[in-house]
């Protein structure tokens, strides 16, 4: 059996991709968890698209400035250009951002845009709501709980993946692969991703020998609460803060502003900086204050959020909520052209986080992610959709490898406080040197291939921070 398409993941990315192809295809999708241990299920602040025509041009300058010069000038404006018409055809489609009491689309602001220009949906559940309408729309079958765990890979032709389903190993075939497995949260301490967020796949990529590009390029969202149970911590949105919400020590001191005249609303690697820096200043605790809010505006507009932190225990919008900054997203990964294609594949498709178009740059400017897995999802499939190459299909037998050997929990928790003290918001030489001897040393220890998989793609960040000596939009490094 060979599929036309297989969609490795299930995020906006994947679902997006399986909703424009013909429904006469024959496409497969695998997910590793459950459909919504996606990053897409948790994003909270919305979809950045031109609020109209005349603001195109500026959402590509926004998306630029932001980028700190290392963007595809060529990316952005495909990005900026269809977004807007993708964004418009998939409401045609059916699905509801939020508006107001006369129709109009409610458009908000996040730091670092010169307008007002991401739409939402359920206040602040617009990536659950996208994913749960996409969900409802997907015509083709989808498992649960399988791990891809190889790549049929031979010369520039991908034939199809090994999936490992209820202990089983078994190769699954097709003319078509597209990746859209997401980021990279789950190799840092603290993160807002979902758990099943883990490079497995950027990990299989290198082994391939594909290339992965800017992986020092890791954002940090600054306003996040780390306190709660799990290794995905909770988000809170910059809506907030485009909304009113402020940034305050523990003395009540709005200290962002020393650091930038734009105070919560500078882009968020400043923020995420300012608040690191000040706190080993001066050594007070942070908080994000709500007291523009009342109770009601709180609720209507922000309810996922007010919602989790009533549970925990907060009386917003009176109480402050104790932040952190934590690893959010990369702008890293599987280099592709501008139709998703790997470099130097020719079937083989990454979109969505897990890609690297340069449409982020070295900074991504907030909400333009959801933006990008709609934009480049559907490329992919035109693409796939206009090509003659005929892949034949070609049989492999199973790599059969141990996936998970005794000791590799503990090792994998070593991984995240590594990835964390050493290739976190601030970085040295020495630092990134020694991180390196860490996880070298580990991999040559008796692992199992998925924590091997997580190892070789922190490896890969660390290698590309120790190469780009100069900081760069996230990629912070200081001089010894
Ligand atoms: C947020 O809601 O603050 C996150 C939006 C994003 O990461 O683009």
């Amino acid at each position: 059996m060979q599929y036309d398409v297989i969609i490795i993941g299930a995020g906006i990315a994947g679902l997006h991709a399986a909703l424009k192809i013909p429904k006469n295809k024959k496409v497969f999708i695998v997910c590793k968890s459950n459909s919504w241990d996606c990053n897409t299920f948790y994003a909270q602040g919305g979809v950045a698209v031109a609020a109209n025509e005349d603001d195109i041009n500026l959402h590509i300058e926004d998306t630029i400035k932001a980028g700190a010069g290392l963007c595809d000038r060529k990316a952005v404006e495909i990005m900026c250009k269809d977004g807007y018409k993708v964004v418009r055809d998939f409401i045609k489609e059916g699905f509801e951002f939020d508006k107001d009491e006369n129709g109009n689309l409610l458009y908000t602001k996040e730091a670092a845009h010169s307008r007002n220009r991401i739409l939402h949906a359920g206040g602040d559940a617009t990536g659950r709501m996208i994913h749960l309408f996409l969900m409802q729309k997907n015509p083709f079958p989808l498992l649960y709980k399988s791990t891809v765990v190889d790549l049929l890979i031979e010369g520039d032709t991908c034939y199809g993946v090994t999936v490992v389903y209820n202990g089983e190993f078994r190769n699954i075939y097709a003319k078509n692969v597209i990746i859209a497995s997401g980021g990279i949260g789950s190799l840092y301490e603290y993160h807002t991703n979902a758990k099943s967020i883990s490079a497995d796949i950027q990990g299989i990529c290198l082994e391939k020998g594909c290339f992965l590009r800017d992986m020092e390029m890791t954002q940090f969202h600054p306003t996040v609460f780390i306190h709660n149970k799990g290794a995905r911590k909770q988000l809170l949105t910059e809506a907030l803060r485009g909304e009113g919400a402020y940034i305050v020590d523990e003395t009540g001191e709005r200290f962002l502003f020393h650091y930038d005249k734009r105070g919560e609303l500078s882009p968020r690697d400043i923020v995420s900086r300012a608040m690191f820096d000040w706190k080993r200043k001066t050594n007070r605790e942070i908080y994000l204050s709500f007291d523009n809010f009342t109770k009601e505006f709180f609720k209507k507009r922000f309810p996922t959020i007010y919602y989790h932190l009533k549970d925990l225990g907060f009386d917003l919008p009176k109480d402050k909520v104790p932040i952190s900054p934590a690893f959010h997203y990369a702008m890293g990964g599987i280099k592709t052209d501008i139709d998703g294609k790997v470099e130097g594949m020719r079937n083989l498709y990454a979109v969505g986080e897990v890609a690297n178009t340069r449409v982020h740059g070295a900074n991504r400017l907030a909400s333009n992610s959801l933006l990008e897995a709609f934009v480049f999802s559907k490329r992919a499939v035109n693409s796939i959709l206009n090509s003659d190459d005929n892949i034949k299909y070609k049989e492999f037998s199973a790599n059969r490898e141990v996936l998970i050997k005794e000791g590799d929990k503990e090792r994998k928790n070593y991984l995240r406080s590594i990835m964390w003290e050493y290739a976190g918001i601030i970085r040295k030489e020495s630092g990134l040197k020694e991180a390196l001897n860490k996880i070298e040393k580990m991999l040559n220890e008796d692992i199992g291939k998925l924590l091997r998989l997580r190892l070789l793609t922190s490896k890969k960040i660390i290698q590309s921070a120790l190469n780009r000596k100069e900081s760069l939009g996230a990629h912070y490094i200081i001089k010894e």
